[in-house]
């Protein structure tokens, strides 16, 4: 057994999600009656769907508003368009923001249509939107099977920032399940630095399922080395990892 102060795991992903939910509803309403913003960033995939789900029954029933919100989401394939049913835009409007009151100025998601040329350009913009608000408040992150956070793939540099990288090949297989077949999954993507994420004041990372479980034992159990890039989170006090029995079931 890992000795992390936090670390919590739930009996079902559902109960694991709602928790997680929770954490991100509490930011929002603690900002808001400081007047201020919560700025938070987001991911994508699986993992936090049923977390999205959660928020937009907190919305929808309990009056939880997103007025106060600025989002930076972690990651985007490149290129894609924003109309492609396989776009993180796509997918954020689909399971969050077409379904809160979260205004859409203050949604930042890392996709461009520059050229390659002008691609670090525009990272280091996004990068710099990020500080401009003071940093991020919390992160929700998943975690890939390769232990991957964002789409920091092993090897990624503990100072890294907002950058464009090639897709690791078990990322893109993974990737199938959304694009039908191997040949329509995008070789890159840009996606914030684990310099970036470790800056979030806050860091919840869920997993959820068996299939996360021989990653998870890595990520938290194993040495902190650049080939598991969520290994450099045992290293800091703001993390909280959430997990369902499932994913869990390795380290107890
Ligand atoms: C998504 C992201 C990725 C995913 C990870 C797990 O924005 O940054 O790191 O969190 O690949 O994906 P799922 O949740 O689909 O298993």
């Amino acid at each position: 057994q890992p000795d992390f102060d936090k670390l919590t795991v739930y009996d079902s992903a559902v109960l694991a999600s709602k928790y997680t939910a929770n954490k991100i509803a509490d930011l929002i309403l603690q900002k808001q009656k400081e007047g201020n913003r919560a700025i938070l960033g987001l991911a994508t995939g699986n993992t936090p769907k049923m977390v999205y789900q959660e928020l937009i029954r907190l919305h929808k029933y309990e009056g939880l508003s997103f007025s106060n919100v600025v989002s930076f989401n972690l990651d985007e394939y490149y290129p894609i368009s924003v109309n492609d049913e396989q776009s993180y835009t796509y997918f954020m409007n689909n399971n969050l923001f077409n379904h809160v009151d979260i205004t859409q100025e203050n949604i930042h998601i890392p996709h461009t249509d520059c050229s390659s040329n002008q691609i670090s350009e525009y990272c280091l913009d996004y990068e710099n939107k990020i500080k401009s608000y003071g940093g991020l408040d919390l992160q929700l992150l998943g975690i890939g099977r390769n232990g991957h956070i964002g789409f920091n793939e092993p090897g990624s540099k503990f100072d890294s920032i907002t950058r464009l990288i090639d897709l690791h090949p078990l990322t893109r297989e993974d990737a199938i399940e959304n694009f039908g077949d191997l040949d329509n999954v995008p070789y890159q993507a840009i996606t914030m630095g684990i310099n970036t994420i470790v800056q979030a004041k806050k860091i919840l990372l869920l997993a959820l399922g068996e299939r996360k479980s021989e990653i998870i034992k890595k990520a938290l159990n194993g040495t902190i080395a650049t080939d598991v890039p969520s290994s450099i989170l045992q290293s800091l006090p703001q993390v909280e990892y959430i997990l369902d029995r499932e994913a869990a079931a390795m380290i107890q």
